[in-house]
Formats: structure tokens, C-alpha cells, sequence
């Protein structure tokens, strides 16, 4: 009797367990079939989600499913869903519905969705008496259980639902198939404890918990000897990174450990909160060698009312201060940041000082976004009186000021010769590649595919809205 035979007469327990039995099951389509077993995954929303998926694709390979870019003939279709904003959700649901002829015409594939929108109780419902064609339905706690999950819908029909609002598996042992060969996400937290007032964020994700230091350090470890070059480090607040671990780590300490590791790579890191942002944290981001000189530190408003409305904790003269101090310190750093345009009860004078303060920050690009009402989050509560069109006309204001001082930010570079790490295939042209700056400047330049991975000269010759394009100069090392 082999172990597999031996394992179904005993239950199943662990994830491993679980994941032995639909590798059996996809083993015997193969030889019945001559037929690799294939799954789709669709990403919807941030990093934190692409982190996500890279594990539901490891998971989902471990179990023999080769991954497939074509959703109607996938044997699995996964939905990894993100909830931050209304529009993100329309979607899902969107793409959902698309998947009900597709699913009429291969009854055995299974529809899975998971990720930030489904954690919500009012969309699992939904999906629940509104979508009866989608089989799997998880929350953001519980994708170490799509084995278990797929095993049971495999063996027993049915639909299963799991949105448990505690962790149901850990993560730290999930397989992980990353999406790249140049850069990889680590994310070094989960949750977030801020509860901004607009923000579904809190609600779907958990609190904040920490990886242990000597995980992170053992995984980008790994990462450097399989040849990656960047390192994305992840978390809904990075800042408040290590606090509940005992002992206590900073994020600085985090840092720090991670850029005296040997090997030619670099290390990014999102997202910064402002009111976490210490001193100590941009001292050390100048003195680490191989941490980008580039700090994503959301703002979301410049005016002090709608900040303390936002619950950010932090004024907009606290934050310039954080800017002018780290400009001090790290010669060339770039700045990029988070906007929310439309806050309930937002005025034109409160918009004012975020249109000023984009002019005094001068960003390299900005994130913006219309406010997006979210169900039990405080500020579905507030007021909201300002008509769409005043809304809209503010958002393209501030549009076209930061267009104009990202354009000023990439002429400035013409002429110049900047580092980049060689990413992929450009989109500018056939031949070029496109990487970045330390700054997160997008480059585009001629050059062959064969330099994908490394660090390369470029001169700047043209600025364009979105990227800067140049020519290749020596390979560089680092
Ligand atoms: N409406 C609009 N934007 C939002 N964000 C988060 N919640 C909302 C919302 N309800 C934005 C914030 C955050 C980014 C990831 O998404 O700017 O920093
Ligand atoms: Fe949402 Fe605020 Fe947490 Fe960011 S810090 S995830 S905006 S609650």
C-alpha cells in the first residue's frame, strides 16, 4: 500500500495532508487523461495580494496544477480580491460574472475566491445566494486551507465557505511560487492596527503580527543565493514593524540586518505610515548602502481637520518636518505618497492645503484616488454632501499639478547617468528593456534581453510623462 492509500484511511489533518490527496487526484486525471491538471489566478489590488497569490500558486503547484494564463480552461479559477475601494469590487464581481458561461460549458471546474473582498460577511453572502456557481469562498486568514478546501469540494461536491476572522493556518511554511526572477516580495507583517476611518484595511486583514526577524532574514537569504536582485520588503504599516515581537525589533534594526547581508542586490520597502516614521528610521535608510533612496510615505490629505477626521495622527507640519528632515539626510531621495480626494465633508479650503502641500513635497508620482465609501468603517457614517463633479474637478486639479512636477522630476534627469536594475522587456519600443532607479524612476533603454538581472549605466536622453528613456552605457557593478 502506498502512503498516499495509507493517508486516506487515516484523516487528514494538516495542510500537508490535504495537499497529498488532490496531488493523487490531479496524478490520476494525468494518467486517465494524458492531461495536466491547470489553474488560473487573478490578482486584484496591492503587493500584500501579489504576495498572497504567490503562495495560493505554490500551494496550488505543490498539488500538481501547472499554472495558466487562459481562465476557460483552467480546471481551478482563483480570484485573489481586493476590497479597499468600491471600484476594485465592482470588478470582481464583474469578472465573476463572466465565468458563469465559461463554467456552463466545463461543469468540473471549480470557481474559488478569496482574498480582502470575500473576508467581508456582506460579500461572502452575496456571493452565497447571488453567484451559486462559485464553489470556494475564503477570507484572507485562511488560504493555507485551499487544500483542504479543494480536497473537500473534489471529494464531496458542495460549496465551502471560510471566512474565519482568526489566522486558521500559518503562512510561514506555505509554498511560494514567485511571479519573477528579478524582484521578490517579502512581507515582513500582516494586518494593520491603524484603523485610518476610510479604511476597509483593518476590518479584513486582522491586527498587525510580525514575521520573526531570523525568518525574514533566513527567506532573503535564499532569495540573494537563487540570484534576486531586488528585495520588496511588505506590510500594510512597515514602520511598526517588530513591536509585538518579544523582544521587540525595529524596523530600522530590520533594515539594517538585512543590508549587511552579502550579495549585490537592493532592498524596497512599502508602505511607510508618517506618524511611525522616526528619525532613527531615516538615518538609517541613508547610511544602508542597498536600501533604495526612495520612502512611499502616504499623506492622504494636507489639510490638519480632514487628517484628524482620517484618524492619520499626525499633522501636515509633522510631516513636512519628516520630509525637510530626510532631505537633509539622504541626498536625492524621492518622495511618492497616497492621496484620497473627497473625504466626507472635505471643503475647498481643506483641499487647498493638500494642492499645496503637493507643490511643496514635489513628488516624483503620486497614487490618487477618489474616496470610496466602505461598509463599517467610521467614516460610512459621516456626512457626505460634496457632489461627484466637485470631487472629480478637485482630483483632476491635482492630476495635472502632479503630472507637471513628475515631468519636471524626470527633464531634470536628461543628460544624467543613473543606475538601473535591468527588469524585463520595455514597453517603449521592440529591444528595450525597462528597470528602475533607485528612486523608482521607470527607465526605458536598448538593450539585450541577456542583461535582465543585472545593474546597468544608463544616460537619460528623453523625459516622458511615465519613465525616462536612455541609452546603455559600461555595465556597472555595484
Ligand atoms: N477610498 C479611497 N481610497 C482609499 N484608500 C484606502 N481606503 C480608501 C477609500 N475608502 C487608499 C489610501 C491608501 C491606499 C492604499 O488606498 O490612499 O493609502
Ligand atoms: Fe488602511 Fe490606514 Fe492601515 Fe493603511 S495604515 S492599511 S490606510 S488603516
Amino acid at each position: 500500500m502506498n502512503n498516499i492509500n495509507q493517508m486516506e484511511m487515516k484523516q487528514p489533518h494538516t495542510r500537508e495532508d490535504y495537499s497529498a490527496l488532490v496531488r493523487r487526484h490531479t496524478e490520476r486525471l494525468f494518467s486517465l487523461y494524458g492531461k495536466t491538471a491547470t489553474a488560473f489566478i487573478r490578482t486584484f489590488g496591492c503587493q500584500q495580494n501579489v504576495s498572497d497569490s504567490e503562495k495560493l500558486a505554490g500551494m496550488l503547484s505543490e498539488m500538481g496544477y501547472a499554472m495558466t494564463d487562459d481562465p476557460l480552461s483552467a480546471d481551478v479559477v482563483l480570484f485573489n480580491t481586493c476590497a479597499v475601494r468600491e471600484n476594485a469590487e465592482d470588478r470582481v464581481f464583474g469578472n465573476v460574472g463572466a465565468l458563469k458561461a465559461a463554467k456552463e460549458q466545463n461543469r468540473d471546474m471549480i470557481i474559488a475566491l478569496c482574498g480582502c473582498m470575500t473576508q467581508q460577511p456582506h460579500i461572502a453572502e452575496k456571493l452565497k445566494t447571488s453567484y451559486p456557481y462559485v464553489d470556494l469562498i475564503f477570507g484572507t486568514h485562511s488560504i493555507g486551507r485551499l487544500p483542504e478546501l479543494l480536497w473537500k469540494k473534489i471529494s464531496e461536491g458542495g460549496r465551502f465557505v471560510d471566512i474565519s476572522q482568526e489566522e486558521t493556518c500559518p503562512r510561514e511554511d506555505l509554498p511560494v511560487l514567485r511571479d519573477g526572477s528579478v524582484r521578490a516580495w517579502v512581507p515582513v507583517m500582516y494586518g494593520c492596527n491603524n484603523f485610518c476611518t476610510y479604511c476597509v484595511v483593518p476590518l479584513v486583514r486582522g491586527r498587525e503580527r510580525s514575521r520573526e526577524l531570523s525568518d525574514i532574514v533566513r527567506e532573503v537569504e535564499g532569495l540573494i543565493q537563487a540570484g534576486y536582485k531586488e528585495i520588496g520588503l511588505l506590510g500594510q504599516n512597515v514602520n511598526s514593524y517588530g513591536k509585538t515581537l518579544n523582544p521587540p525589533v525595529t524596523f530600522a534594526q530590520l533594515l539594517e540586518t538585512l543590508n549587511a547581508l552579502p550579495g549585490e542586490f537592493i532592498i524596497r520597502f512599502t508602505t511607510s505610515h508618517p506618524k511611525d516614521c522616526t528619525h532613527e528610521l531615516i538615518d538609517t535608510i541613508a547610511r544602508c548602502e542597498k536600501v533604495c533612496k526612495h520612502i512611499h510615505l502616504p499623506v492622504q490629505s494636507g489639510s490638519n481637520r480632514i487628517l484628524k477626521a482620517m484618524n492619520r495622527k499626525y499633522t501636515a507640519e509633522q510631516y513636512l518636518e519628516l520630509i525637510d528632515y530626510a532631505r537633509a539626510k539622504i541626498p536625492n531621495v524621492a518622495f511618492t505618497s497616497d492621496i484620497i480626494v473627497g473625504f466626507p465633508g472635505e471643503t475647498e479650503e481643506d483641499f487647498e492645503a493638500t494642492y499645496r502641500l503637493i507643490e511643496r513635497v514635489r513628488y516624483h508620482s503620486l497614487f490618487t484616488f477618489l474616496y470610496s465609501k466602505r461598509e463599517g468603517t467610521k467614516a460610512a457614517e459621516l456626512p457626505d454632501d460634496t457632489p461627484h463633479s466637485v470631487k472629480q474637478a478637485r482630483f483632476d486639479r491635482m492630476l495635472a499639478l502632479q503630472r507637471k512636477i513628475g515631468m519636471e522630476h524626470h527633464e531634470n534627469l536628461v543628460g544624467h547617468t543613473v543606475r538601473v536594475l535591468a527588469e524585463g522587456k520595455g514597453k517603449t519600443a521592440p529591444g528595450r528593456l525597462t528597470g528602475k532607479t533607485e528612486q523608482g524612476v521607470i527607465v526605458e533603454f536598448d538593450a539585450d534581453e541577456s542583461l535582465i538581472g543585472s545593474f546597468v549605466s544608463v544616460r537619460v536622453t528623453q523625459a516622458l510623462l511615465w519613465a525616462v528613456v536612455g541609452t546603455l552605457e559600461t555595465k556597472s557593478l555595484i
